[in-house]
């Protein structure tokens, strides 16, 4: 039975109870996070929790935990969980009131956090790549914040699915944003290029560390609109998240991108990110 974290205490998930009444059922009045662990590590924390201070301050709620006390939450929850490769899953909701869309006043936030598994990519998805369909993007102006709020990405990504395709990638004003899930970058004799950050995409913590390492390994990378008629006639199109890293696509709309197979820039970057992990995993164990 895994352990879950619900308001300072540390219980098994079938114990974990909420109130109807939070607004995160009533309103999806809250934000959340995805942290990948890696070897018990959790990766890239600072930069999660620096995201999770400006999505809390984009819904107005007060960051309830300082950094050093999410650490040593997610830490022990992790290690209560048996450490490994795991995802952590945390949410904080501006809390248990009479349903009014007003803010209530002095009510604690509920915070929750969770661990599932992290499953490597699959042999088929590192040969093959995934599909992907390109869609209007529906969702509201502020989609830099993190919100639990994601009917409109769940709508999207089954619509992509009920098309026989892994991901949407969704495009406004004819402009690739970012896919259901994640990041979207391109790459065109290259060249690899990605959206930039703004009100239209989450600043997604992948697409920060796949731009460092293009730089650090001297690979061009640039944060441009991308148009429709771009994507489409891409070279490469990869798709990153912290669940999944980096992923190829190798069909959008019906069509093969390019050869239809991952292509070779994707497969020196995944090299280079997973080497970046195995680095950091090394260090710890010998520190
Ligand atoms: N989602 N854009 C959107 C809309 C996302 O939901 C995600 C990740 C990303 C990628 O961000 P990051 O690299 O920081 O994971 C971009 C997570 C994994 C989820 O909702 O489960």
């Amino acid at each position: 039975m895994p352990t879950v974290y619900l308001n300072g205490k540390f219980i098994p998930a079938a114990d974990a109870c909420v109130s109807p009444l939070d607004r995160g059922f009533i309103f999806a009045d809250g934000v959340y996070e995805v942290i990948p662990v890696y070897h018990g590590l959790l990766f890239r924390l600072e930069d999660h929790l620096q995201r999770l201070d400006q999505s809390l301050a984009g819904i107005r709620l007060t960051q309830p935990l300082a950094h050093a006390q999410w650490k040593e939450m997610l830490s022990n929850l992790v290690d209560k969980n048996g450490g490994g490769d795991l995802s952590v899953y945390m949410q904080i909701t501006r809390g248990v009131a009479p349903r009014d869309h007003a803010f209530p006043i002095d009510i604690p936030p509920t915070i929750f956090a969770m661990v599932t598994p992290l499953k490597p990519l699959s042999p088929e998805i590192v040969q093959q790549g995934v599909t992907a369909v390109a869609l209007e993007d529906i969702r509201w102006k502020y989609c830099n914040i993190k919100s639990i709020a994601l009917l409109p990405n769940i709508l999207l990504r089954q619509q992509a699915i009920e098309n026989g395709a892994t991901e949407a990638i969704l495009i406004r004003d004819g402009k690739v944003t970012e896919g259901a899930a994640s990041n979207v970058f391109i790459v065109t004799d290259n060249r690899l290029t990605t959206p930039p950050k703004g009100p239209g995409i989450l600043p997604g913590i992948t697409r920060d560390l796949v731009l460092e390492l293009a730089n650090t390994h001297g690979i061009s990378a640039h944060e441009e609109e991308i148009s429709l008629t771009n994507l489409q006639n891409a070279d490469e199109i990869w798709l990153t998240s912290s669940t999944r890293e980096i992923i190829p696509v190798t069909s959008l709309d019906g069509k093969s991108v390019k050869s239809g197979q991952p292509g070779p820039l994707w497969i020196r970057v995944s090299q280079i990110y997973q080497q970046y992990k195995q680095d950091i995993i090394d260090h710890l164990e010998t520190a």
